[in-house]
């Protein structure tokens, strides 16, 4: 049986401790009550930190709109919760404008240097495991092109109502007057066998704050990156691909081993996707597309359970954590043999989302019995493929809805912890080198295994699980969720989205709730919360139940009956989160 790599057990076991403590059951299933969790009636912001939050609030009270407070939580999650997201990094954000009810889909994931190939991340002759995976972990060459301050940018200039500047201010006085040292923040930077605090990188950005903080209120400032987010105001996001800071980060990236060039970075731009979308459940559902497989998953599972569980059934109980497992474990393998840059393999997305495929996996699918995911295997026929390349060629998710009714849903990242630990003008740079294929059937941080169509190569890039996700009633939006966790992100948004829509839990109580993961291999569910009597139902079905690791941190707001601006807000606990809002 495979296990998790040993790199990210570490990490895996910071998770699960973060998340010890919460309480959920699926028993347990509540009305929405307003005393379940905060409740907003103009505008909110669900982050994962409550400065972010309150950053975007700040903006929403002073007259910006989501895409402006979207900006201002992303640009502050950088400066409060640096080991998730930050400039280094990237992302997707859906946004759905109510003036004219449309949906638009921002890709601004990061993309691999032009002198990346299939074969860079290949284990090389006296590699142990460990050394072939850290290569695409930690060092130059983990380092994609950072996508998020163009993304940020693009977010505001296209819906914002206000000039980036605006969404910037908070962010640069967090980081010039200091934030509070939050427990995540002081775990992630103590966090493995070598922590990065003890390491000369952490203390040239934060000085040594987590040395005298035993009070656990200890207050960390970062000059670099206020002084980077000044110049970010003034000149905008060609300050990073661009000029000396664009020549800082190549240096900073080639001194460790890496290969990015000046003209990568020149030639980064911000691609927007049509997001996937679809009718389940009695909602329509939006999300994340490739270069995602986020949305899929959560779409394509929906539509098994939609087939395979009469309405009754659907209801949080044994059925549907059984068929949810199951409903799983075909993504996954498909995601792994198919998924890739949509701009550089031609993912066959229509013949993925063929009804007849769901149809095939619920006449698979047992009520009663786990199958072994290899028996939810469907491959296309050849034509429909993926063809041959084209020529050419840590996480957080926020929700934002404002007074006007337009929402923001945004997954953005670093990947790992601190990404791959290089410090450039305050911020961190990624490692999302490492969510491609090192080889095909090796494994990544999270366990997936490596498809062809997800080999590394020039400017690709890579599969990403982030599914930012809003649900409509009719034509009116009624969910904002998503969250951070690499491969259980998919699994994780899904279940909260069912609680709060299918059993009507608030948002907070429904991303502390019993949780299941299955990611198609390893063969196994891991469980957090599920009560004892429902694991030993799952074990009799067949299911091979293990506690799980770590679980995705979730954030969503739930929104009320349209006219009335009634927001439940709620942010994972698990990372400390608290939405703001008024
Ligand atoms: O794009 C992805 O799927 C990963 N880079 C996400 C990483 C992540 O969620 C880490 N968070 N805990």
């Amino acid at each position: 049986m495979r296990t998790l790599s040993p790199s990210w057990s570490g990490a895996l076991l910071a998770f699960s401790l973060a998340g010890a403590s919460l309480t959920g059951n699926v028993h347990s299933v509540r009305p929405v009550r307003s005393s379940d969790g905060p409740v907003f009636s103009r505008y909110a912001v669900a982050a994962d930190h409550p400065e972010a939050s309150a950053a975007g609030a700040a903006v929403l009270a002073q007259g910006g709109n989501a895409a402006d407070a979207a900006a201002a939580t992303m640009l502050a999650l950088g400066v409060v919760s640096p080991a998730s997201s930050g400039l280094g990094g990237g992302g997707f954000a859906l946004y759905y404008r109510a003036r004219d009810k449309t949906l638009t889909f921002l890709d601004f994931r990061e993309t691999a240097p032009g002198k990346a190939s299939a074969d860079m991340f290949r284990e090389r002759p006296g590699d142990t495991a460990e050394i072939a995976q850290a290569r695409s972990q930690r060092g130059g060459l983990a380092v994609a092109v950072p996508g998020e301050p163009q993304g940020i940018a693009e977010l505001v200039k296209r819906f914002g109502k206000k000039p980036l500047s605006f969404s910037v201010k908070p962010a640069e006085q967090l980081a010039r007057t200091g934030f509070t040292v939050s427990p995540h923040f002081r775990r992630m930077a103590a966090f493995g066998g070598e922590a990065l605090a003890q390491k000369p990188a952490f203390s040239s950005v934060f000085g040594n704050p987590l040395q005298n903080s035993a009070d656990g209120a200890t207050r960390a400032k970062n000059p670099a990156l206020a002084a980077t987010l000044r110049k970010f105001a003034q000149t905008g996001p060609k300050l990073f691909y661009s000029g000396p800071l664009a020549k800082q980060i190549v240096q900073a990236v080639r001194r460790e081993g890496g290969i990015l060039e000046a003209s990568d970075l020149a030639r980064y731009r911000v691609v927007e996707r049509a997001p996937l979308r679809a009718q389940l459940l009695g909602y329509e559902w939006v999300s994340a597309p490739p270069p995602s497989a986020g949305g899929y998953t959560v779409l394509t599972s929906l539509a098994l359970l939609s087939r395979a569980l009469p309405a009754a059934e659907q209801g949080a109980g044994i059925e549907r954590l059984h068929a949810l497992i199951e409903s799983w474990k075909g993504p996954y393998l498909d995601r792994q043999r198919y998924f890739g840059d949509p701009d550089r393999v031609a993912v066959p997305l229509p013949a993925l989302l063929d009804p007849a495929r769901s149809e095939e996996r619920a006449r698979r699918f047992k009520k009663s019995q786990a199958l072994p995911t290899q028996k939810y295997d469907l491959p296309l026929p050849e034509s429909a493929a993926p063809a041959a390349a084209h020529d050419d060629h840590g996480t957080s998710h926020l929700c934002v809805v404002d007074e006007e009714g337009n929402v923001a849903a945004v997954t953005t990242t670093i990947n790992l912890v601190f990404g791959a630990q290089i410090p450039v003008g305050g911020f961190w740079l990624n490692n999302e080198m490492d969510d491609f294929a090192r080889e095909v059937g090796k494994e990544n941080a999270f366990g997936l295994l490596g498809g062809a169509p997800n080999l590394p190569g020039p400017h690709k890039r890579p599969v990403s699980s982030m599914a930012p996700t809003i649900v409509f009633s009719g034509d009116a939006p009624i969910l904002c969720v998503g969250g951070s966790g690499g491969s259980r992100i998919p699994t994780a948004v899904e279940q909260v989205a069912l609680y709060v829509l299918k059993d009507g839990l608030h948002p907070l109580a429904a991303s502390a709730a019993a949780r299941v993961h299955h990611q198609g291999d390893p063969d196994q569910v891991g469980v957090r919360d599920v009560p004892e009597p429902m694991q030993k139902a799952l074990a009799a079905r067949g299911h091979r139940v293990i506690p799980a690791g770590f679980s995705a941190s979730v954030q969503a707001i739930r929104i009320g009956p349209a006219g009335a601006q009634h927001l439940l807000a709620g942010s994972d606990p698990a990372k400390g989160g608290e939405p703001r809002g008024e």
